[in-house]
């Protein structure tokens, strides 16, 4: 028998996109990124819902063409139902409710998180439990252990901002634009981290296994943080010089922060895989640290730039998986921007 033909469509932020996946075999997939946003620095909800509306049919139309098939060979329809903006969720899920309805196939709804758990398993059979996982996007920062697909422990969360915020936080003050995590990541390339003295959050030689700080994160003191160095710069007029500096410095502290953590989780849960997630995962610097830190004996897994930006067929596959185990949504499954992540439980003891 073969596998199920499963659509995929993601519009839970600024990316609208579909997929058509058979297994873990890509066969069809568009990702369409909004510009509007960016002369606002930001994603704009309203305008972002609106874009998705108007791409929705001809991306998912490309995706079918490029798989070499039609909505009608389709099995069952993937789509995210939250976590994200809820407007621009409600296309997504009232595109693909519409679908399931009018073709009599199976709705799945995905967690948005646990589908970029999902992305390096499409690029590396090997990407997949027991592991530790780092998810690290625009919306949130999620250090989980993984020992199956579905079982999802949460060791560390942060506390304010996500990771990528951070890092788009940090490109508005430096005056980059928006997305600012790739502009940050290239501007610290050619600074020197160790110029400017910023701090490490939740990161001290006190800790103890147990602490309530001991996995979490916490980014907006660093933000803060930021902000006071670069108001100094300007007084002096030394910012431009020193740009690349300050980029640099946040880069390596966000860095460290996340790669401390991860190392504590894998030494408790004797994981020998870390997965990297979401678009923060892109990050060159986090990846090469991670790797070095982790050591020769541990392997780090991240998907390419495409698939771990927010894309449909992370979202495919998340939704073969609860296909696969009868977790069919009702037809009048809701959107919802916190929508709880499927599965998660946090640590007994
Ligand atoms: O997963 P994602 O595409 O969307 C959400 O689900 O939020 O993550 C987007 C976030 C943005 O904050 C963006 O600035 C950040 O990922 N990002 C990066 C890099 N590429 C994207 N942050 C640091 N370094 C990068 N190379
Ligand atoms: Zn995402």
């Amino acid at each position: 028998m073969t596998a199920p033909l499963v659509l995929g469509l993601e519009t839970s932020c600024d990316e609208t996109s579909a997929a058509v996946l058979r297994d873990d075999d890509i066969l069809g997939h568009v990702i369409l990124s909004q510009d509007v946003h960016e002369v606002y620095g930001g994603v704009v909800p309203e305008l972002a819902a609106r874009e998705h509306l108007r791409r929705v049919d001809a991306v998912v139309e490309r995706a079918l063409d490029e798989a070499g098939t039609s909505l009608d060979a389709v099995d069952a329809f993937a789509v995210t139902a939250g976590p994200g903006l809820i407007g621009a969720l409600l296309v997504g899920l009232g595109w693909a409710r519409a679908a399931s309805w009018a073709l009599d196939r199976p709705l799945v709804a995905v967690h948005h998180m646990e589908a970029h758990l999902f992305g390096p398993l499409l690029e590396n059979p090997d990407a997949r439990p027991p592991f530790v996982a780092l998810l690290v996007s625009g919306g949130h920062t999620l250090l989980l252990d993984v020992p199956e697909w579905g079982r999802y422990t949460l060791l560390g969360e942060t506390r304010d901002d996500a990771a990528g915020e951070a890092f788009d936080k940090v490109a508005k003050l430096l005056g980059l634009p928006y997305p600012g995590g790739p502009e940050v990541a290239r501007l610290a390339g050619a600074g020197d981290p160790s110029a400017v003295s910023l701090p490490r959050p939740m990161l001290s030689r006190g800790q103890r296994p147990g602490d309530p700080d001991w996995y979490d994160v916490s980014f907006s003191g660093l933000k803060t943080a930021v902000l006071t160095v670069v108001r100094e710069m300007e007084e002096r007029g030394t910012l431009d010089a020193r740009r690349a500096d300050v980029a640099a410095a946040f880069q390596e502290a966000v860095v460290d922060v996340l790669v401390a953590k991860t190392l504590r989780a894998v030494e408790a849960t004797g994981r020998d895989r870390v997965v990297l997630g979401g678009g923060v995962s892109a990050n060159r610097r986090l990846r090469e640290a991670m790797a070095d830190r982790l050591g020769a004996d541990r392997r780090v897994f991240r998907a390419s730039a495409r698939l771990s930006m927010d894309n449909a067929a992370m979202v495919a596959r998340a939704g073969r998986f609860h296909l696969d185990r009868g977790e069919i949504a009702p037809l009048d499954v809701e959107a919802s921007s916190s929508l709880p992540f499927p599965g998660l439980t946090r640590p007994t003891a």
